[in-house]
């Protein structure tokens, strides 16, 4: 259980993009965040991730307060976070070394070969594909067993055969091990396919929501009349939120 309580905060005095916010991931779900550009969505991530700390409110894991020492939360950023002058191999290693803990190879191995990365684990990331940086990436998350799984736009640099492609893997992945996940995605059908909840964000300044249960989850290509009638109803909330404020 993941729980947002009271959140404010705003980059300039004056306007805060978050005031009195709360927002609830019930179980193991995994949840799709929808909004309009420049709403606050990567600020969000980066307030439950730890990197911003100016934050009034509580966050709250299993009902304890979150501890960026403590707790382990992975986030998938944008540009998947590997270090260009390390290989694969060493970069999906890390996490065990902030942890501070001796690296477990054959982990490593086990993952990257149901990630399809294992022949790549020697390269410098500038000599591989996105689809693979963004499976490297995958890996490294899954290695650190987190709480919690923040992804910011994780298949957006992706063409579309690879996105399905890694999609499925994560889903497979996931399957095995239910961690309670957020994706922010500006696709509206991948939030459907990922999302077991759809939460749309509106406006950008004092930001609210509407939560959608989605029954569409993991639908394949047979799309129903049903499906483009949700997908649609999501595109006129999106398009209302970024009305809002502007
Ligand atoms: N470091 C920063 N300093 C000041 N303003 C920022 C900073 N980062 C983002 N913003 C502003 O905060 C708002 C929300 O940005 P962001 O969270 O990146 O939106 P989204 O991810 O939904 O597109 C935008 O108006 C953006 O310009
Ligand atoms: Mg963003």
């Amino acid at each position: 259980m993941f729980e947002i309580k009271n959140l404010t905060f705003g980059y300039s005095e004056g306007k805060n993009i978050f005031k009195n916010f709360n927002f609830t991931l019930g179980g193991n779900e995994i949840i799709s965040v929808l909004g309009p550009s420049g709403c606050g969505k990567t600020t969000l991530i980066k307030i439950i991730s730890g990197i911003i700390k100016n934050y009034s409110g509580s966050i709250f894991i299993d009902n304890e307060k979150i501890d960026n020492r403590i707790n382990t939360i992975a986030l998938i950023p944008q540009n998947y976070g590997l270090l260009k002058w390390k290989t694969v191999y060493e970069n999906i290693e890390l996490v065990y070394k902030i942890k501070k803990i001796k690296p477990d190879k054959e982990k490593i191995i086990k993952i990257s070969e149901k990630l399809e990365i294992k022949n790549i684990l020697g390269k410098y990331p500038e000599y591989i594909s996105g689809g693979q940086k963004q499976r490297a990436a995958i890996a490294r998350a899954f290695l650190t067993d987190p709480q919690l799984m923040l992804m910011d736009e994780p298949f957006s640099a992706l063409d579309e055969f690879t996105r399905e492609k890694i999609q499925n893997l994560f889903l497979k992945l996931r399957s095995e091990k239910k961690i309670p996940t957020v994706i922010i995605t500006h696709s509206i059908e991948e939030a459907i396919f990922l999302g077991e909840k759809i939460a749309v964000f509106r406006g950008n300044e004092n930001i609210s929501y509407n939560m959608y249960n989605n029954n569409f989850s993991g639908c394949g290509s047979e799309k129903s009349s049903d499906y483009f009638k949700f997908y649609s109803d999501l595109k006129n909330e999106i398009k209302r939120g970024s009305d809002y404020d502007n």
